[in-house]
């Protein structure tokens, strides 16, 4: 097992990441709520597979949970959804002693950070992450969202969880699309803020795939200690934690032109990087070839590299009212090598219109 330390502000809490952690949670549990009750936020599938394991863990130290499942995937994180947890929260006699744990997933995560930072003006959370994309970003670094109808996660607040645990393990149920999701993410750390991790992605990334125990601890390890490198020094999601949107800016774009349909987030991510870093190499930031490594990287991870149903001007049309835009300007995350980066606002409209050429498939 291996432990991450998260600073942010006056607060301090480890992520534990390791094959075979289910069976502590209870423990955990037991430390952090004390005498309170600890509410247990799930969605079906992953009561399904793992819920036994951790209501046997808090068994052994005498913890009744009370165990709220919601509806899958962003379902999850509509107003309807929170309110129907805060109404079972109340029913079971929740109060401003209890633990909040999410094991899920990020649309768990997300929901149950929100309802632990709002209900009764916020409780204790703990996240136990079981997709591979929350367990190397979305569990770590305290951000919590619903969704609106009109937009992805405009509901949200700041509330960092009391502890993190990630079982490596749980990954080998994954999807397979799921599993791209957050290799997607990864290669985002490594493009953007650590070469080694790029190197050993390049290295392994078949081992990768194939859920070798060994490089993926250490691909996860690395991956979070960059989250909690980069929350830590700047909670509030200004400054250097912009050069975690590496990828985002077009990913998002291409994810509301389609509808939040055809391409899950880490493909939309993956075909933003490759984007943006044509937008780099066109700024002279990095070279034709270094675009062409990452490119290969995202392909041999199964990614994909090209985009289908939607044009460059309707991509750009969605970037200026991003809430990352300032006054209609656009703002990258763009690599000047592998492994760093920095924000920078591009106003050559025709620049950013070719990069995004360079990646729309017929
Ligand atoms: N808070 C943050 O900082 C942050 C960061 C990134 C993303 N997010 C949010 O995270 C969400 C996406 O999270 P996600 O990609 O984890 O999706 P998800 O939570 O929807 O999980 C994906 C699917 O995998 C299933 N699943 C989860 N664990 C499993 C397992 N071990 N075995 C089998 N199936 C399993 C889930 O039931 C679901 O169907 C988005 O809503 C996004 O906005 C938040
Ligand atoms: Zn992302």
């Amino acid at each position: 097992m291996r432990k991450i330390a998260v600073s942010c502000g006056c607060l301090e809490y480890p992520v534990l990441i390791g094959a075979g952690l289910l069976g502590t949670v209870g423990g955990a549990a037991k430390g952090l709520a004390g005498d309170g009750k600890v509410v247990i936020i799930t969605v079906p599938p992953v009561r399904e597979l793992y819920l036994e394991s951790v209501a046997s863990s808090m068994d052994i130290e005498g913890i009744e949970p009370v165990v709220i499942t919601v509806p899958d995937g962003e379902e999850a994180k509509t107003p309807e959804t929170y309110l129907y947890v805060v109404g079972r929260m109340l029913d079971a006699g929740a109060g401003r002693d209890s633990l909040v744990l999410s094991l899920g997933g990020g649309c768990a995560g997300d929901l149950a950070g929100f309802v632990a930072s709002t209900y009764m003006r916020g409780v204790s959370l703990a996240h136990i992450p079981t997709t591979l994309l929350a367990q190397v970003d979305s569990s770590i670094g305290g951000k919590s969202a619903l969704n609106h109808p009109r937009a992805k996660n405009l509901i949200g607040s700041f509330h960092q969880p009391k502890l993190v645990i990630s079982d490596t393990r749980v990954l080998a149920t994954l999807p397979t699309k799921e599993l791209r999701c957050g290799l997607a993410e990864v290669l985002k750390y490594g493009a953007i803020l650590d070469g080694g991790l790029f190197r050993i992605i390049e290295q392994r990334a078949g081992d990768m795939l194939a859920l070798e125990e060994g490089v993926l601890e250490d691909v996860i390890c690395r991956s979070a200690e960059i989250k909690a490198r980069v929350v830590s020094l700047d909670e509030k999601d200004r400054g250097e934690r912009m050069l975690l949107n590496f990828g985002h800016t077009v990913g998002h774009a291409i994810e509301a032109a389609t509808c939040y349909r055809n391409y899950s987030h880490g493909e939309a991510v993956a075909i933003g990087m490759l984007a943006e870093a044509r937008i780099a190499a066109q700024l002279g930031m990095i070279s034709d070839g270094t675009v062409d490594r990452i490119e290969a990287l995202a392909s041999r991870l199964g990614l994909p590299t090209r985009v289908k149903g939607v044009t460059a001007e309707g991509l750009i049309g969605i970037m200026k009212g991003d809430k990352k835009a300032e006054r209609g300007e656009i703002r990258f995350a763009l690599p000047d090598a592998i492994g760093s980066g920095a924000v920078v606002e591009v106003k050559d409209r025709a620049l950013i219109e070719e990069a995004i050429k360079g990646v729309l498939g017929d």
